[in-house]
């Protein structure tokens, strides 16, 4: 097999002062029009909340005490272990010093949202609860346990929300006999800061308990958008496109630092790779080496960040990862140890490399998206476009000034993005597959903007 060859055929220029301001404005009648629903009317009377319990006193658990507890919300922090649940008392307690010791937040409020977090060791403690957020580790039989357990303990009318990044909701509402209050609350880390709230319908997921965590997220700052049931909802779903692309075009012919760069020249904050070993590479290791076993065979995967695992290359916490890091210092350094690796991997895997311009790179990662979005929406996975692109724009770092993926894709011109997803389509086969939505907004010379469901 021999890696693409990429030629240009379109454009992806930074915008403009006023382009920019247009991006903006969109953004924010996006945020705004996340909180319409439309077979949910906006008078439909909400549940009371006036208690939540959270469980799982982790990353996720104590993020969203936090950001609970700057409502003034009293909140049951419940963890499995006395250990656990210090170890995450200790983390919010940190958190909040950290905070007064940058001037961010005073003494006096520091007290006072602790006094609002209690902790707790036994799951019965959920009793009093009008929400309960379950936040444990990512587990299917684990969170079903904890579900069967939810529907004995918890009050009726009860709200039971998971935080899960991307199980099936439909599954963990199936062991309870009142999948009408099961819902997915998607917070992203730190929750306590991060401004998006995936709200997840599941199939029996009645209106109300949507509306009233929608009104939640509101009232906690953040943007809540609505998804359905899909791996990785809307955010993950695309974020896996991104990230593929990135990976299959270090093996195509790119290093980790070109990638990065092209991606900051667009605007990102950080690149994918620098994310990766900021995060830890070795983040979902088990999950992807239990799924290699069954995969589908008629596709390509990308297994470089398992190797790099293997080679203890976890990133910035071991030293090394698609960057080396001088101890002490985050900043990302080239390795020659690791490009003369990828370099020999693309040689296994009797691949040619090749080079790519940052368009090129560009195009790739962000193409990829846009055509999981499109599928989306037809499916009905996202209500709009602006729901994809304020997701985009507040979850995942997408650079403000181009809107979000999808307004971006309308900017380039669908018929444009099309022609470039059928050429990689022709190299690169499965992935590149184009939504329908997008072969018919083409053929109908009509943009994301004037999509409408069933349009
Ligand atoms: N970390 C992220 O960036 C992130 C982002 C969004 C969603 N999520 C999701 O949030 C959930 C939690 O992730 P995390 O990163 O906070 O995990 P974590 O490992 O930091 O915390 C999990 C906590 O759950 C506790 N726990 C385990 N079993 C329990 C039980 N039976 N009863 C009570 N507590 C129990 C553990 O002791 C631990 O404190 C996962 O579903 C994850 O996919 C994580």
């Amino acid at each position: 097999m021999s890696a693409q060859q990429n030629t240009s055929t379109t454009s992806v220029a930074t915008p403009a002062g006023d382009a920019k301001q247009q991006a903006l404005d969109h953004a924010k009648r996006a945020a705004a029009q996340a909180a319409d629903i439309p077979d949910i009317p906006a008078d439909t009377p909400l549940r009371p909340i006036r208690q939540v319990a959270v469980i799982g006193a982790g990353t996720m658990g104590g993020g969203i005490a936090m950001a609970l507890a700057q409502i003034g919300m009293a909140v049951k922090l419940i963890d499995a272990s006395a250990e656990g649940l210090a170890r995450g008392q200790q983390r919010v307690h940190d958190n909040y010093a950290s905070s007064v010791s940058r001037g961010r937040l005073s003494q006096a409020d520091m007290d006072q949202r602790l006094s609002f977090i209690s902790g707790s060791v036994s799951l019965a403690d959920v009793r009093d609860a009008d929400l309960i957020i379950e936040a444990v580790f990512e587990d299917m039989g684990l969170k079903q346990d904890i579900f069967r357990q939810l529907d004995t303990l918890a009050k009726p009318g009860a709200i039971l929300a998971t935080n899960t990044s991307g199980l099936d909701v439909d599954q963990i509402a199936a062991v309870t006999q009142r999948p009408q209050d099961v819902v997915g609350a998607h917070f992203f880390s730190p929750a306590h800061v991060m401004k998006l709230l995936e709200v997840v319908r599941a199939a029996k997921t009645a209106p109300d308990v949507i509306a009233t965590l929608m009104d939640l997220g509101r009232r906690m700052g953040k943007i809540a958008v609505l998804a359905r049931i899909y791996p990785g909802f809307i955010g993950n779903a695309l974020f896996r496109n991104y990230t593929r692309e990135a990976h299959f075009l270090v093996e195509d012919g790119a290093l980790p630092h070109e990638v990065d760069q092209a991606l900051t020249g667009f605007g990102y904050a950080m690149g994918i790779f620098a994310v990766h070993d900021m995060a830890g590479n070795d983040v979902g290791y088990q999950t992807r080496k239990a799924q290699m076993a069954t995969r589908p065979t008629d596709r390509r995967w990308n297994d470089l960040i398992m190797k790099l695992c293997e080679l203890g290359r976890f990133g910035q916490k071991s030293g090394k990862g698609w960057y080396r890091y001088d101890k002490g210092d985050r900043s990302p350094q080239r390795d020659p140890e690791l490009e003369a690796f990828i370099v020999q991997e693309s040689a296994r895997m009797g691949l040619e490399r090749q080079t790519f311009t940052p368009e090129d790179i560009l195009k790739r990662c962000l193409y990829s998206m846009i055509n999981e979005g499109a599928k989306l929406l037809e499916q009905g996975i996202a209500l709009r476009p602006g729901d994809i692109d304020i997701t985009y724009l507040t979850g995942y770092g997408f650079p403000a000034q181009h809107g979000g993926p999808m307004y971006y894709a309308d900017k380039i011109g669908l018929d444009q993005v099309l022609a470039d997803i059928k050429r990689f389509e022709e190299k690169d086969g499965f992935w590149w597959k184009p939504a329908p939505l997008l072969e018919r907004l083409v053929s109908q010379g009509r943009s994301f903007a004037d999509w409408t469901p069933g349009s």
